[in-house]
């Protein structure tokens, strides 16, 4: 009789079962090597280059215009103001700190907004934008009546597919982006999404689209809207840049609540991490608006069951600093400027590079540079030109030609123009 070891590999969701004779002595001898993370292997090679002009736009978070981190003034001031009232630190509940969900669910829906003030929303604190994604995509498994397949926009932003396939969810696609005009597409939008199966789960990044930094204009977010609808499918929105992309926390909120006021029942993902600058404290928050309040009760009771054998409760310093300054009047006024700041820091940048390209003597159309919008810009450099650009001027990002905004300052502006220039005239 064979003998079987109980070494079971899971690979791509495969259990294989590896008979003990032909097993290496350790349990992990089957485990293959994983390619690297796209973005931490520009990274990677970034810190080994040694030329002093080297600039890295791989990365996904603001940086100050001297090239630093940046802590928010606001968020120092809510430290500030924690530190004093000398907080325990007990578990919080398994959807988190109510100060900050209630919070959180006014700025994505809105002062007045009719879905909080009628207790229509079940708000759960989560790790982040990618645990709130994948408490989503958790209930959606287990609990979604309709078809279990979610739509993304091509391209989107990279976890989104592993976060939906882990939990177990099939992937579709839908047109997002013009190769040729370096913007939306619309036509092929409309047309995919018409084509989606009824009662299918469709993700929308709510604004600054990542990586393209191309967002649909008010009116054509209408039109996607009655398509959603007229389609009967389930709206799922990613909101990881509320009021980094324009600076104003309403404005980003636009398709949102066009959604909700259009009858849609939605789900939503916010993170704090761009927009406070939390990146590391892991603020985020998941919501399911219901029918009901009484539906909305049986909801949350699944979602806290969906939650508690993942990781129980979630931090608690990241949600109390977001709460804080929410809840406090001044403190919100002064985080308001310090979004601002920082989407207009961006958007300078933007307008700067173009100014400097024409500088150059380019004479190609950056017009797409400045209508995107929020920390990534696809700036259509081929994966060739992207390749010399590294190799001769240090200057690195990802091989679809994404840099991170946040990662240019005004005194490399002029250098990162005369390199583009370089390898694309
Ligand atoms: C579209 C999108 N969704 C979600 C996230 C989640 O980020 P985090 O988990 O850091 O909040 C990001 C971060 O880059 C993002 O770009």
């Amino acid at each position: 009789m064979a003998l079987f070891s109980v070494g079971n590999l899971f690979r791509d969701n495969v259990i294989r079962f590896v008979p003990a004779a032909s097993r290496a002595s350790s349990w992990w001898s089957g485990v293959e090597m994983g390619p690297p993370d796209a973005i931490l292997g520009v990274t990677e090679a970034f810190k080994r280059d040694s030329n002093p002009q080297k600039m890295n736009l791989g990365v996904g978070a603001y940086r100050s215009d001297e090239g630093k981190p940046f802590v928010l003034p606001s968020v120092r001031k809510a430290e500030e103001i924690m530190m004093a009232a000398s907080h325990d630190k007990e578990y919080l509940p398994i959807t988190g700190l109510a100060d900050f969900t209630k919070a959180a669910a006014i700025l994505a829906f809105g002062d007045n907004s009719e879905t909080v003030s009628r207790n229509l929303n079940i708000t759960s604190q989560g790790i982040s934008g990618t645990g709130s994604l994948r408490i989503g995509a958790n209930f959606l498994q287990r609990y979604y009546p309709g078809n279990k397949q979610v739509f993304l926009p091509t391209p989107s932003w990279g976890n989104h597919t592993p976060i939906f396939n882990h939990a177990g969810l099939q992937l579709g696609a839908y047109r997002y982006y013009d190769k040729s005009t370096c913007g939306f597409d619309k036509a092929g939008c409309l047309e995919d999404i018409s084509k989606i199966p009824e009662g299918s789960i469709i993700l929308l990044h709510a604004c600054a689209h990542n990586p393209t930094g191309v967002d649909p204009k008010p009116e054509d977010w209408k039109e996607l809207s009655h398509l959603i609808k007229k389609k009967k499918l389930y709206p799922f929105f990613d909101m990881a840049y509320q009021g980094f992309a324009s600076g104003d926390i309403d404005r980003d909120a636009y398709a949102l609540r066009l959604f909700l006021q259009d009858g849609h029942q939605l789900m939503l993902a916010q993170s704090f991490a761009k927009n406070m600058g939390l990146y590391g404290e892991r603020a985020g928050a998941f919501t399911i608006v219901c029918e009901t309040e009484e539906e909305m009760k049986r909801v949350e009771s699944q979602v806290k069951i969906t939650i508690r054998p993942i990781y129980s409760n979630p931090p608690v310093h990241g949600a109390r600093i977001a709460a804080t300054i929410l809840n406090t009047p001044d403190l919100r006024k002064e985080w308001l400027v310090d979004v601002k700041h920082m989407a207009d820091r961006i958007i300078n940048m933007r307008e700067m590079l173009v100014a400097n390209l024409k500088k150059e003597g380019s004479t190609l159309d950056w017009s797409h540079v400045t209508d995107q919008i929020g920390m990534f810009c696809f700036t259509g450099l081929k994966p060739e030109q992207v390749e010399r650009i590294t190799k001769e001027f240090s200057v690195y990002l990802t091989k679809d030609g994404r840099i991170s905004v946040a990662g240019i300052s005004s005194s490399n502006n002029a250098y990162l123009a005369h390199a583009i220039h370089q390898v694309t005239k």
